[in-house]
């Protein structure tokens, strides 16, 4: 049953109490973003805001969501994927006070889009004044067909490295109307989410949705980037031979330095047993590397979008599918292979799996929520451009954390700051 009404819509109130307990253990993880929710909670910095989020709707953004809405904000809240929705915690979300949702698991492509219309409409003629986005499809339809609801927007923040690549574009050709802060690109979250986030819950959506020994197997990664890196050494550790195919010759190296064969994808290709886009970019697998592939070769998308494996390709080549296990589709080929796809060739973490654990979105949803701090200031004097997250509010992010873990710093003397500071060396 899906509950629809004109302000929501979600899979079934039903689930809210589920939904609860789910946001109440993540939230338990995540002690910087509870730190800045009780300060929001004092300091409402964020009063006034129509917020428009475009996040997995998972149970760590429902403690983001409520942080964001405790400072002040007013939130619609919708999908960053189809797949990715806890329709338990869109439940538990769509009953507290200041936040409607349109978000249902396994939505198709039309309601996708049409709940990311409805996160945008405040009121009649009435749009955001901040959005939050993963993936840049908010800020893309304000920018096209729904230009009249992006004119009150003051700034917004994107979430992950494919959004913040279209905002880049949308800079370059000179058309992105208000600030964008590519929290992404802070430390505290690349380095962490991207990494630690996507290796770890990637490997866990291959267990799921496979249950096969990683160990001695061949896994292909697929992109040398911060997740590639979080997927190849997660792999690596479960004793996986990792093998890794990139197109920057800086990564290659890196890759090649960290332990892993580098080869081209046509060799990869016939070699591997386990195989990982994380490329942020298209058609990385294509129709000639599945021609290739090993019988019972398993193949999944850790990307954002589900554009990296050439699926239209792989479906005109097999004469039959079917699903064989959750998340799990089979597709046999003319020649009697069989390949295995991966929670639809959606991001498999979220897909097939849960998403990154809470305590490394702690970071994350920490860096957004001081992002949307930030944008929302009237004084905030950014101009319409990708901003980076001011390293102050990085290290910040760092420091709750770390004062989370109970680690404590070294400070430097004054004469190691001058020392720093300075080029004589001895003074
Ligand atoms: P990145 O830019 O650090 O790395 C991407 C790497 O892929 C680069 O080294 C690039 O040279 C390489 N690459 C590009 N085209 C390639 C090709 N045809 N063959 C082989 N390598 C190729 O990006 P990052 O941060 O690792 O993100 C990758 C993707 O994962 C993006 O779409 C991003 O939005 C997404 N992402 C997914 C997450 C998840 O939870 N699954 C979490 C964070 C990001």
């Amino acid at each position: 049953m899906t509950t629809t009404t004109t302000t929501m819509d979600i899979k079934s109130i039903e689930l809210a109490s589920a939904g609860r307990d789910r946001i109440a253990w993540a939230e338990q993880a995540m002690p910087a973003l509870a730190a800045i929710r009780r300060r929001f909670g004092d300091e409402r910095p964020l009063d006034g805001v129509r917020l428009s989020a475009c996040l997995h709707v998972t149970a760590e953004t429902g403690a983001l969501v409520r942080t964001l809405r405790d400072g002040g904000a007013r939130v619609r809240l919708c999908a960053s994927n189809p797949l990715s929705t806890q329709d338990d915690v869109a439940a538990a979300l769509a009953e507290e006070d200041g936040i409607c949702v349109f978000a249902v698991g396994g939505e198709d492509r039309p309601t996708y889009y049409r709940h990311l219309h409805q996160a945008l409409e405040h009121g009649p003629q009435l749009g955001p004044t901040v959005i939050m986005d993963d993936g840049a499809d908010l800020a893309t339809l304000v920018h096209t067909e729904r230009t009249a609801l992006g004119s009150g927007i003051v700034g917004g923040t994107e979430e992950t490295t494919t959004g913040v690549t279209r905002l880049r574009g949308m800079a370059a050709d000179g058309v992105l109307r208000f600030p964008m802060i590519a929290v992404n690109d802070a430390a505290t979250k690349h380095l962490f989410d991207n990494r630690y986030g996507t290796g770890q819950s990637t490997i866990d959506a291959f267990l799921r949705a496979t249950n096969r020994l990683l160990a001695g197997a061949c896994f292909v990664v697929c992109g040398y980037g911060w997740c590639g890196r979080g997927v190849a050494m997660r792999a690596a550790g479960m004793g996986a031979r990792v093998v890794v195919t990139e197109v920057d010759p800086i990564r290659a190296l890196e890759a090649v330095m960290d332990g892993y064969q580098v080869l081209p994808l046509s060799e990869a290709a016939r070699i591997g047993d386990f195989f990982c886009t994380v490329a942020g970019n298209r058609d990385v697998i294509r129709r000639e590397h599945f021609a290739v592939m090993k019988d019972g070769a398993m193949v999944a998308n850790a990307g954002h979008f589900d554009v990296e494996l050439e699926l239209p390709a792989l479906y005109e080549m097999a004469v039959a599918r079917r699903e064989v296990r959750p998340s799990l589709e089979e597709l046999r080929l003319s020649d009697g292979r069989r390949l295995y796809l991966l929670a639809q060739g959606r991001l498999v973490n979220l897909g097939a799996a849960e998403g990154h654990p809470a305590d490394v979105m702690d970071l994350s949803f920490a860096n957004q929520a001081l992002a949307a701090e930030l944008v929302a200031r009237p004084d905030h004097g950014l101009s319409a451009a990708v901003h980076v997250m001011p390293p102050a509010l990085d290290q910040q992010v760092a420091r709750l954390e770390l004062q989370a873990r109970g680690i404590e710093l070294d400070v430097m003397t004054d004469a190691q700051q001058r020392y720093l500071g300075g080029w004589r060396v001895g003074t």
